[in-house]
């Protein structure tokens, strides 16, 4: 993780608590507080949460995206109080808390001095180091200059993220990243680059898409390289050609690294495979954000019943119970097998299993929440024969 640590533990010394040193550190099973919710802690909450830290964020203001991590964080929304190093066993300062004067440059306040002392634990600082220059800036191709890439991050894992996505990330002096997008990996772009959060949840906070449009055209006119962030695959419901579109009309460059959409990769890693020769020839993902006979719905129905295949759901956790009695009602059996792979790739990842008759009861008694993907068809009830990838 690039995370420094100081040895703030049972220092006698303010000295020690602003020489940080570079210690790798386990954070598993510990609690952690990290002063700040902005672009410092967008660089380190994720990681620290993968690597199975009890987070809490102290912060007055804190990004939508980590309030939202799956695994979750707390929020403490006042100022700094001694009392919220209670049982912490590390503390995390970001730089980016202006309730917290001082940390950024590179001084602990008194009080965070003191209360560190007392409370006898060690304190990390997001690492300002880079791999980009080590000065803080961004090394930006000049071609790039001036244009906008359209990076898909894959499932949710940064290891799923591509080579060619990677690369672009380190050399943005931009990026505009959604929530599902694999988060662990801002922690290693270069301190200079501009992290802002779309946020787009679900029935939640949302930065409005003519928002991120008019950003990414803004920074772009100015000559900054910009990277549009998403989970999956942009062009798969990513509204990635919109967003090209929207570009376009202002003669922005644009280009597209395709992103391993969660549509295959949710099943997959669930252990299910969309296709298997000699029991289904066809694959057809929907959209399942409106229900069928919505006004709004542009699917038919009773052709998707009709027809034989698998069907990959996505966005359909509130929706899946009454598509799946469109599917019955249209002929599908109601004995159909149906996997739901929920948060795959991500630590919280797990895969219920369910019938298209069982499916509402089943989605209800195991409280399934996004995102997730539901397979439906043959191809779930196969035996299951691989081992969990240990990401
Ligand atoms: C707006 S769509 C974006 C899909 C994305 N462009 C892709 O290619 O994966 C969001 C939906 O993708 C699915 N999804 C994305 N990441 C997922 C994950 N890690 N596990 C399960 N489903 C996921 C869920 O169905 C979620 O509601």
């Amino acid at each position: 993780m690039n995370i420094s640590a100081a040895p703030g533990s049972g220092s006698n010394s303010s000295s020690s608590a602003t020489a940080p040193f570079s210690a790798p550190i386990d954070v598993s099973g510990i609690d952690v507080v990290v002063l700040g919710g902005g672009r410092g802690a967008h660089r380190v909450v994720p990681s620290l949460v993968d690597a199975g830290a009890s987070v809490t964020i102290v912060a007055a203001d804190v990004r939508a995206t980590l309030e939202e991590l799956p695994g979750g964080v707390r929020v403490h929304r006042d100022t700094w109080s001694d009392s919220v190093l209670e049982g912490a066993g590390l503390l995390v300062v970001t730089g980016d808390e202006p309730a917290i004067e001082g940390a950024e440059a590179g001084a602990f306040p008194e009080a965070i001095v003191a209360a560190v002392r007392s409370a006898r634990i060690p304190v990390a600082r997001a690492d300002a180091e880079l791999r980009n220059g080590g000065d803080g800036s961004v090394g930006v191709a000049e071609e790039l200059k001036g244009t906008v890439a359209l990076v898909g991050g894959g499932p949710g894992d940064d290891g799923m993220l591509t080579l060619r996505g990677r690369e672009l990330l380190m050399q943005a002096d931009v990026i505009i990243a959604d929530r599902l997008a694999p988060q662990r990996v801002l922690a290693d772009v270069p301190a200079g680059t501009e992290i802002i959060d779309a946020a787009k949840i679900p029935y939640g906070r949302q930065m409005a898409q003519q928002a991120i449009n008019e950003a990414m055209i803004e920074h772009a006119k100015a000559g900054k390289f910009v990277v549009r962030f998403k989970g999956g695959d942009n062009f798969l419901f990513g509204r990635g050609y919109e967003e090209a579109l929207a570009l376009a009309e202002h003669s922005i460059p644009t280009f597209v690294v395709p992103g391993v959409t969660s549509a295959f990769a949710g099943p997959a890693l669930g252990g299910v495979t969309v296709t298997h020769r000699g029991v289904t020839h066809e694959v057809t993902v929907i959209s399942g954000h409106v229900p069928p006979g919505h006004e709004k719905s542009l699917v038919n129905w009773p052709a998707v019943a009709a027809m034989r295949g698998t069907v990959v759901l996505l966005m359909a956790v509130k929706n899946g119970p009454a598509i799946a009695d469109a599917l019955i009602e249209g002929g599908r059996p109601a004995d159909t097998p149906v996997s739901i792979i929920e948060s795959a790739s991500l630590s919280t990842e797990r895969r219920v299993d369910a019938t298209l008759a069982s499916l509402r009861e089943v989605m209800a008694a195991e409280n399934v929440v996004p995102p997730a993907i539901i397979v439906i068809g043959e191809v779930a009830g196969l035996p299951q024969v691989l081992a969990p990838d240990r990401l």
